[in-house]
């Protein structure tokens, strides 16, 4: 099976004073979330659709799928939260549950709040973590990346034709990344924020696909801008009736 997994379980401190997590706020005439699971209901070759929310946006979310009519029988809102790892494995945390977990089954996880990932980077996800095991998705480093421990000296400039941005979609084997998240230390669990830096710490080998400069995550005011700014530009692309 080929299951997606939304992320939505965040509380989105880094947005400042909002009424609500940035993923339920609006981005033109719908919110942030809403934009994201169109685009993932747009391909048939999901099974399932997981969405990830806090349990105190649960009612919420279901709300919002009613409003905005996602009627999609394979949409399925599961709790998460704690922590983003906890966030992640609650898909395949159900599979488990639930006894429907094969040794094919991959995931494809997404932040809700990349509203502009493209079917391409979808397509080549899904293309390459059958293939693979556990995908990337990344950018080219747009700006040179300096290292610092302590934040005051520079202690190396890597190469930047070697560097990458991260983004999402991130993408697994569902069961290898159960077992693989299990077998980690207990200090390596609390730790941990991104899903392939399980296969990493683990000694597997993760695979990139392009992401888009477009694919921008919303973290803060400016960005909740700019994503503002990229709506109304798609609206004035439309071809006028
Ligand atoms: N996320 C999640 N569960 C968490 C933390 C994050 O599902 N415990 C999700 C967020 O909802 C978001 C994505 O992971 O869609 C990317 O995380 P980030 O931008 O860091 O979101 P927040 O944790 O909400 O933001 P902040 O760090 O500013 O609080």
């Amino acid at each position: 099976m080929i299951y997606a997994e939304i992320l939505a379980g965040g509380i989105g401190s880094r947005m400042g004073n909002v009424n609500m997590p940035k993923q339920f706020l609006k981005l033109g005439n719908k919110p942030i979330i809403i934009h994201t699971i169109e685009k993932f209901v747009l391909n048939n070759r999901f099974d399932k659709i997981f969405i990830v929310v806090h349990p105190e946006w649960l009612v919420h979310a279901k709300n919002l799928l009613k409003t905005y009519g996602l009627t999609d029988e394979r949409l399925m809102i599961l709790s998460g939260g704690t922590d983003r790892s906890e966030s992640l494995l609650a898909g395949p945390r159900y599979l488990q549950a639930e006894g429907l977990l094969t040794a094919e089954d991959v995931i494809i996880t997404h932040d809700s709040v990349r509203p502009f990932i493209t079917h391409r980077i979808i397509e080549d996800n899904i293309d390459s973590v059958l293939k693979y095991d556990a995908v990337d998705t990344v950018i080219g480093a747009i700006d040179t990346i300096v290292a610092s421990e302590d934040g005051e000296f520079i202690q190396s400039i890597p190469n930047r034709d070697h560097m990458y941005q991260g983004q999402t979609p991130q993408s697994f084997n569902v069961a290898k990344l159960v077992r693989l998240f299990d077998d980690l230390s207990e200090d390596a669990k609390a730790i941990l924020s991104d899903g392939c830096k399980v296969f990493i710490l683990s000694g597997e080998k993760v695979k990139l696909v392009e992401g888009e400069v477009s694919n921008i995550k919303v973290t803060n005011p400016y960005d909740f801008n700019v994503a503002n700014h990229m709506i109304e530009g798609d609206k004035d692309d439309q071809p006028s009736l």
